[in-house]
């Protein structure tokens, strides 16, 4: 029988690697999306195969403890029985009918209760999906084209946000003060980012500087609140603040990338934390509770704007408001209106990082952890703080993490090994969980010294 204890080295993962040369016959690379192939995970993906609450059990029956949680959209851990319950009666009734439902009355208007800024929502079925939506209501509402995205700061796959969204070596990147722009993709014309401005983030004479130059060109600025593609980077004090200044006093629109932090930090996400009131925001990943959802919202002043007629801002969408995910929504949101729901998530999450900051400092290694409650990240780095792309271009190892991460895994713990993404914790997660982490680091670290 293969090994499922956390405290012991994995079986070999030898059904893992079979059926990865099979997918690999099928699939290009592999799998479905680049984050999960080779190109991340070396010699190939742990093949997963099953999960409930905090664990999940590959292919050869290894037991994880997974602080991965689908990138952040399993909220509640996996197949969390309420959840599985809504699901299994939703299918029974008719998973979807492209047609008005009840059930996405019933998510909208729980969504409006939680998020300070939504007047109205509109739902779409992917992150990606949902900031392509909100940049053209910008551009539409404000009659401009141009828009100003940070450096380092990801949207999702839609070509105007494919520029400078990966990391770079440093010698790469430009000034500061007029970034290079770096292409993510092929097979996007160059000429898309002659409507893209680019700037570094968490800089406010940088901000000021830019938005003088072309605040008065751009439909809207967009930014993460929280930086979750370079790992996990806090605004500065009053970064924010500044960002919501500076848009409206140049007329630009102010969109809160929230697809990571959304329904993460507090029931309103990062708008709510830090008191600031975006014009549009998106939303994804945890709102779905682990199903394809995404979000736009704001005020009707814009969002109406795709009210069907001859000025209207085009949004179809067979899946849109698919039933089954409006009631997996629904149920998820009433999940975390309940008392004390974050304030459990924020305290898992804290202890973790305490806890690994502290063995890190046991085995004297130059390791960071940036963040705070539900999501964070570890740099091994000579640096005090992580602030921006350029910090994360320049000074963080990010090959000794990826080992960091492996050795990990052979203990237990599911984790992406790319630097660029985050720790996530779940409702799901205990002071158990945590444990098992700090023990599992705990080893990897002695190994990685
Ligand atoms: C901040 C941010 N926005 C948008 C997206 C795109 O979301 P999706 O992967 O659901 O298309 C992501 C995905 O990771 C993201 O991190």
């Amino acid at each position: 029988m293969p090994m499922n204890n956390n405290k012991n080295l994995q079986a070999p993962r030898t059904r893992s690697r079979e059926l990865f040369a099979r997918a690999q016959q099928s699939l290009v690379e592999g799998v479905n999306s680049p984050s999960r192939g080779s190109a991340v995970h070396g010699d190939g993906p742990v093949m997963l195969e099953r999960g409930q609450g905090t664990q999940v059990w590959d292919a050869d029956e290894n037991q994880y403890t997974d602080f991965m949680m689908s990138f952040g959209a399993l909220i509640h851990g996996h197949a969390h029985p309420a959840l599985v319950s809504v699901v299994c009666q939703a299918m029974a009734e008719g998973s979807h009918f492209a047609a008005a439902t009840s059930a996405e009355v019933e998510a909208a208007e729980r969504f409006r209760r939680l998020v300070p800024s939504a007047e109205v929502v509109r739902f779409t079925n992917t992150g990606s999906e949902a900031t392509m939506l909100a940049l053209r209501l910008a551009r539409a509402h404000t009659g401009r084209t141009k828009f100003l995205k940070f450096e380092g700061h990801y949207h999702g796959w839609y070509d105007p946000y494919l520029t400078n969204a990966h990391s770079h070596p440093p010698a790469e990147l430009g000034p500061p003060e007029n970034p290079r722009k770096i292409p993510d993709s092929r097979g996007i014309p160059l000429t898309t980012f002659d409507d893209v401005v680019v700037a570094p983030w968490n800089d406010i004479p940088a901000l000021e500087r830019v938005m003088r130059q072309r605040g008065r060109e751009l439909a809207a600025v967009i930014t993460e609140p929280i930086m979750a593609n370079m790992g996990c980077i806090l605004p500065l004090e009053g970064y924010h603040r500044k960002l919501r200044e500076l848009t409206l006093a140049y007329g630009a629109l102010l969109i809160f990338d929230e697809v990571v932090t959304g329904f993460r930090y507090a029931p309103g996400g990062c708008q709510e934390i830090y008191g600031i009131r975006p014009d549009i925001s998106t939303f994804g990943k945890a709102l779905g509770a682990g199903f394809p959802v995404g979000a736009v919202a704001g005020p009707r002043s814009i969002l109406d704007r795709l009210t069907w007629g001859s000025d209207m801002v085009l949004h179809y969408g067979t899946f849109n408001g698919h039933r089954l995910t409006m009631k997996v929504v629904a149920a998820n949101l009433d999940m975390l209106s309940a008392e004390g729901a974050y304030k459990e998530l924020h305290a898992i999450g804290d202890s973790a990082i305490t806890g690994l900051r502290k063995v890190f400092r046991r085995h004297d290694l130059k390791a960071i952890v940036q963040g705070f409650g539900p999501m964070f990240q570890i740099y091994f780095t000579n640096q005090a703080s992580i602030n921006d792309y350029r910090d994360f271009c320049t000074y963080v190892d990010t090959d000794r993490y990826s080992r960091f991460v492996q050795k990990l895994m052979e203990y237990g713990i599911y984790m992406t090994p790319s630097n660029g993404l985050h720790w996530i914790v779940s409702t799901a997660h205990g002071e158990k969980d945590v444990a098992t982490l700090l023990e599992a680091a705990d080893r990897a670290c002695a190994e990685l010294a």
